[in-house]
């Protein structure tokens, strides 16, 4: 196989196995996991995950499907991800969308020749009171405006 993880990461994924009363119980840590080494879930590291965890690659990838946090491609440096579930919707989410998209010439989904950024829209991420918010790599920015989504994009530019 051709992925595995580091011995450091082994040694966290036992430690984990320790915390859940089945393997497959520990399946969405062991994915946070393997996305932290590989940068995203490839086939190969779902086969992989599904060879620790003693589960059908089937089901692991019917579990990684079914979460946005987990990238099932390569991803920018920035992953920025915009919500535009209803209430940020409501506060101008498409506008901050939209402010993105021209700032970095892509679309949803595309991510920037020089690799810096990916763009996807996300279903809510429980941060509604603070609305529009995006979630850009593990950080939440919240309350944005179309200037200060503008500002934060050349901000993370420069420390690409
Ligand atoms: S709708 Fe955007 S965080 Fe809930």
């Amino acid at each position: 196989m051709a992925v595995q993880f580091s011995e450091a990461n082994r040694k966290k994924f036992e430690e984990v196995l320790t915390h859940y009363p089945t393997k497959r119980a520990a399946i969405l840590p062991t994915f946070w996991l393997a996305q932290e080494q590989f940068g995203f879930l490839s086939n190969e590291a779902m086969e992989y995950v599904a060879q620790l965890l003693d589960l059908s690659p089937a089901y692991v990838r019917g579990v990684a499907t079914f979460y946005t946090m987990f990238n099932k491609e390569p991803v920018g440096t920035h992953h920025v991800q915009v919500c535009t579930n209803l209430s940020c919707t409501l506060q101008g989410a498409e506008t901050i969308l939209g402010c993105v998209q021209t700032k970095l010439g892509i679309g949803v989904g595309e991510t920037t020749a020089d690799k810096k950024f990916t763009l996807n829209e996300v279903e809510c991420l429980g941060s509604c009171g603070t609305a529009p918010m995006a979630q850009i790599n593990d950080d939440y920015y919240e309350n944005l405006t179309p200037e200060g989504v503008i500002q934060l994009i050349d901000r993370l530019a420069k420390t690409a």
